[in-house]
């Protein structure tokens, strides 16, 4: 078998047009534009990345965009003393502190000051309580736009077996609530579990989230699974002094034997920013009391 490949590139462009037009409604109700407020400690080079990619998202979806960088000397309170005002700014509807912070920074503390109705990243412990228990609230983007390629893919996820390999409070854990959510059978693994290939090899559905290079091997693949693979590694290129991207599954071998499969690059990359976007809107939505007409 040849796995059918998970376009998450062309997912999250329709995504973003959807939030897009979205966007100009709620701009037309509520006489105002959905703003994302984005903060970024320090000089780290991926994160200023993110954030800079995340800020022309935001205004190539017709929302205001306000960014905020600060030195990566800035101490806790003044970082504190802006989310403070951001809660109480009525033109921003989402936060987003991209992690991680200089070490000087307590991150929970961060997460906790941060209004849980504009928590778009869905870090808070409130939100966290919300998934967990079955409220409304908001969701992590990345493990969020997973299950989105996988209902897209396979409908109705119910009865099925499922193993997601990480445990991070941004990925691994929110990802088993979703899909504990859809009824499915969820294990999670981690740097302890003893016998990782026999889970897998169980799996109708695998999302590897490890940040550790192709170390789910091809033949662990249960025949016809789904697998999603949130991992981004930078590795050596063959020419040397190069580098390439890949994920946390070893694709070519994976993809001989699994049902659909996503690539690294332009898989689940692309869709936390599109998910993130989602996000900011419903919160815009919930803060001026407009309806959302379209499902997002
Ligand atoms: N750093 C890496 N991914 C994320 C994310 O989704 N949100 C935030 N705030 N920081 C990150």
């Amino acid at each position: 078998m040849t796995a059918e490949i998970i376009d998450g590139k062309a997912f999250a462009a329709g995504l973003r047009a959807r939030v897009g037009q979205a966007a100009g409604l709620f701009q037309s109700v509520a006489n105002r534009a959905a703003g994302l407020a984005v903060v970024l400690v320090g000089e780290d080079p991926a994160s200023a990345v993110y954030v800079r990619s995340k800020g022309k998202a935001t205004l190539e979806a017709g929302m205001a965009s306000f960014e905020h960088r600060l030195p990566a000397g800035t101490p806790q309170e003044e970082l504190v003393a802006l989310v403070h005002r951001l809660n109480a700014d009525p033109a921003v509807d989402g936060i987003l502190v991209q992690l991680p912070l200089p070490p000087h920074i307590d991150e929970n503390a961060i997460i906790a000051a941060i209004d849980p109705d504009k928590d778009v990243d869905g870090f808070h412990p409130i939100n966290a309580g919300r998934l967990a228990t079955g409220l409304p609230g908001f969701v992590p983007c990345t493990p969020l736009g997973c299950l989105m390629l996988l209902k897209d893919r396979l409908g109705d996820l119910s009865g099925l077996d499922a193993v997601v390999i990480g445990r991070s409070n941004i990925v691994g854990k929110p990802m088993a609530q979703l899909l504990i959510r859809e009824s499915c059978t969820v294990t999670v693994a981690h740097s302890r579990t003893r016998d990782l290939p026999a889970l897998v090899r169980r799996a109708d559905i695998v999302v590897a989230a490890v940040g550790r290079p192709e170390m789910v091997k091809g033949d662990w693949i249960k025949p016809g699974a789904t697998v999603i693979d949130v991992g981004i590694n930078r590795v050596p290129a063959a020419e040397p002094g190069k580098t390439r991207l890949v994920g946390d599954v070893d694709f070519a071998g994976a993809s001989q034997l699994a049902g659909a499969i996503t690539p690294v690059p332009g898989g689940v990359g692309p869709m936390t920013i599109a998910v993130l976007l989602r996000n900011a809107l419903v919160a815009a939505h919930r803060h001026a009391g407009v309806e959302l007409t379209e499902r997002l």
